[in-house]
C-alpha cells in the first residue's frame, strides 16, 4: 500500500467506528403519574436511534428502553447499569444484545446474562406505549 492511500485508510477509520457505535436519544423522564408510570419519551425517540436512554428516573435513576426484537410492536425496559462493575450497557442492534463497553458482558432483550463476565442479569421494567409517548413503572 502506498503512502498516500494509507493515510487515506486511516483517516476514515475514526468515521467507520463512530458509525457502527450505538447511539441512545437521552431523555429525562417525567414525574411519575398516579398510576406510577413515567413518560420516558416519544415513538419517534426510540425509532430514531433504536434506543431511549432515560434518566432521573423515580426508583431507577437510569432506564434504557428498546423494541423487542421477537415484537416489534412491544417495547423493553431494562436499568442500564451492567451487573458486572457498573458501566452503562447500550442495545447492540446487529448483536441483538445490550452489550456493556467495559468488558464486553452481553445481555438479551429481557435482561439474561448471554456472555459473562457479569452474572447477575440486568433489571427489567415494565413499559408500554400509549399514544406516542413511550411509558414506563419501576417497582
Ligand atoms: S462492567 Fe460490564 S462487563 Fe464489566
Amino acid at each position: 500500500m502506498k503512502r498516500r492511500e494509507f493515510i487515506t485508510v486511516a483517516s476514515s477509520i475514526p468515521v467507520v467506528i463512530a458509525a457502527c457505535s450505538p447511539k441512545a436519544a437521552k431523555q429525562v423522564a417525567s414525574p411519575p403519574r398516579a398510576d406510577g408510570f413515567q413518560r420516558v419519551g416519544t415513538v419517534a425517540d426510540l425509532d430514531k436511534n433504536g434506543q431511549i436512554l432515560a434518566e432521573q428516573v423515580a426508583g431507577s435513576n437510569k432506564v434504557l428502553v428498546v423494541r423487542d426484537p421477537m415484537n416489534k410492536s412491544k417495547i423493553m425496559a431494562v436499568k442500564p447499569t451492567c451487573t458486572h462493575a457498573g458501566c452503562t450497557v447500550l442495545w447492540q442492534q446487529n448483536q441483538n444484545a445490550f452489550v456493556c463497553p467495559c468488558h464486553d458482558s452481553k445481555f438479551a432483550s429481557d435482561g439474561k446474562v448471554q456472555q459473562g463476565p457479569a452474572d447477575e442479569p440486568l433489571a427489567t421494567y415494565v413499559a408500554k406505549l400509549e399514544g406516542d409517548s413511550i411509558l414506563v413503572k419501576v417497582g
